[in-house]
């Protein structure tokens, strides 16, 4: 089944739809799928929230709690409105927001733009304005998600049908001030990538993510072609995380804890909505290490610099080939707090890395820097022109460097691409 479409989380504000200041970078919240799919009431959430507030991630910066599918009654009732489950939510969804909000949370939920949810729940097609303004008064937003009309009756695509979920967010704003992030899922079929920003604060690029290392490494290579498209006010969204959920679900995840850091690491620097979608409330301390690393967060969430990182090599296989299994292995990009490099070792087994520090475009040649490793959350050293280091299965190495001064004297007349350099006579240096 797929699922995740929108998700939308309503935040008070005058301005207006899109470009109001909404959904500037990446969101980071929870999403009730990966976990929960469609077995989940309103005390389930509020445990989430009450756990995630409990052991720091609301401190991390986890803020939204996203409502997936299920939440509502299969009919809208007769005057035409979405009714929330009442089996579920017994005391309601604004009551619910009012708990989640006392916990720093804000509540937000999917919906569709076709006529039914992914799980047979109404849909918002024709009805988008409506279901944003009962939204919006209970303090959240509706994601729907996607089962798909025939085009013969809408006579819309994907680009036609998220343009009226964008143009009643738009309405809806200006009639009672209520502005909405929109988060929308297509899977990647129609290009979002080259659409998305003008609709939506995020895109889903891809099918629905698995807890297996095989389809995080299709996500990483789905990205080494896509990740351009991610800046501020508009990202790549790469699905729901993963991360906690080895030996949950059937067939059960099976992530080792290298891949499930290789899988936060490329979420964070790759600039995708950062949103939890393990039981938080039953997880293990290492699970919330590598969610609420906050070295990696604050480089998602840099106010400055929102671009994604970028492969400069691919490593297994030729540049610019797309493998699913061999993703680009050396990735860099700028930020403001200094280059930043991901060396992800998409192999079976453990393997050297190498790379030199001027294959980044971020780096100044001549200079050496100061190395400060994102995982062991230390300055590890100091990289003059190259780095070499082993990493194991499917691991990664996430570094910051910062600028430690011109490289030693005695070092100088070498040059890492021949072609790149020469004398002041002209003549090319050679090492
Ligand atoms: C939610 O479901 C759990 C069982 O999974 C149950 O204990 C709890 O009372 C339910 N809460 C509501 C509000 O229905
Ligand atoms: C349908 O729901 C809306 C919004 O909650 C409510 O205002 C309306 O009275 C309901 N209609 C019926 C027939 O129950
Ligand atoms: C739309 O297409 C479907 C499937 O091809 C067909 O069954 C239906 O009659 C068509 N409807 C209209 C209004 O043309
Ligand atoms: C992980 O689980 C998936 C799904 O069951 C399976 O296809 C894959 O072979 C497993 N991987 C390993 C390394 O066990
Ligand atoms: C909590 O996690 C353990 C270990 O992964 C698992 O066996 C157990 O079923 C989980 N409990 C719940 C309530 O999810
Ligand atoms: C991916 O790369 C590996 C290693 O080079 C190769 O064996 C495999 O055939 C490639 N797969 C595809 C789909 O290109
Ligand atoms: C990196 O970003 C910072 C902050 O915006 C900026 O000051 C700096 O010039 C950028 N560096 C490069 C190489 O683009
Ligand atoms: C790495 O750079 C050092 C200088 O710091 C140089 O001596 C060495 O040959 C370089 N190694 C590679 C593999 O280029
Ligand atoms: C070598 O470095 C020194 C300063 O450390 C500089 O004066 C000199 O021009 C450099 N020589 C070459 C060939 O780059
Ligand atoms: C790295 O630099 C060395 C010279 O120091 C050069 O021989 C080598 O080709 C470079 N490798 C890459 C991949 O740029
Ligand atoms: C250019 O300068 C370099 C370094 O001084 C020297 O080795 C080389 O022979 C010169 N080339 C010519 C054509 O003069």
């Amino acid at each position: 089944m797929f699922i995740s479409a929108l998700t939308v989380a309503a935040l008070s504000s005058t301005a207006f739809a899109l470009n109001n200041g909404v959904g500037k970078l990446p969101a980071m919240g929870y999403d009730t799928f990966n976990a929960f799919a469609g077995n989940y009431n309103a005390t389930d959430v509020l445990d989430q929230a009450l756990a995630m507030e409990k052991c720091g991630l609301a401190a991390a910066g986890y803020n939204i709690i996203i409502l997936d599918d299920y939440y509502a009654l299969k009919k809208r009732n007769a005057s035409g409105y979405m009714v929330a489950d009442p089996v579920k939510f017994p005391d309601g969804l604004p009551a619910l927001s009012e708990q989640v909000n006392k916990l720093g949370f804000k509540l937000a939920a999917y919906g569709d733009n076709g006529y039914e949810t992914c799980g047979g729940y109404p849909g918002s097609y024709g009805n988008e304005e409506r279901d944003l303004k009962v939204l919006s008064s209970d303090d959240l937003i509706a994601d729907g998600e996607t089962d798909i009309p025939a085009d013969n009756i809408t006579e819309q695509n994907m680009l036609g049908r998220y343009t009226r979920m964008s143009n009643a967010i738009e309405a809806v704003a200006q009639e009672i001030g209520v502005t909405f992030e929109l988060s929308l899922c297509e899977w990647g079929w129609q290009q979002p990538w080259v659409w998305g920003r003008r609709l939506s604060q995020a895109w889903r690029i891809d099918g629905d993510i698995k807890p297996y290392w095989s389809a995080i490494a299709a996500i990483i290579d789905q990205v080494s072609f896509q990740y351009w498209a991610s800046g501020l006010y508009g990202h790549n969204d790469m699905d729901i995380l993963e991360v906690g959920n080895t030996g949950q679900g059937t067939p059960p995840g099976n992530m080792t804890y290298e891949e499930t850091k290789s899988h936060f690491t490329a979420w964070a620097l790759m600039k995708s909505p950062l949103i939890i979608g393990t039981d938080v409330a039953n997880a293990t301390q290492q699970t919330i290490d590598i969610l609420g690393n906050r070295d990696l967060i604050k480089i998602n969430q840099d106010p400055n610099v929102g671009e994604s990182i970028s492969p400069f090599r691919w490593g297994v296989n030729p540049d610019f080939v797309s493998n699913s299994t061999h993703p680009a292995e050396y990735w860099s990009g700028n930020s403001s707090y200094g280059v930043v490099f991901m060396i992800l070792n998409s192999q079976d087994r453990p393997a050297q890395m190498a790379f030199n520090l001027t294959e980044s475009w971020a780096i100044r040649a001549g200079q050496q820097y100061h190395v400060y490793d994102m995982w062991q959350h230390k300055m590890t050293g100091l990289a003059v022109r190259n780095m070499t280091f082993e990493l194991p299965a499917h691991g990664v190495a996430a570094l910051l460097l910062t600028d430690a001064g011109p490289e030693p004297a005695y070092l100088n007349g070498s040059c890492a691409v021949y072609y790149q350099c020469a004398w002041p006579n002209g003549t090319y240096i050679s090492n």
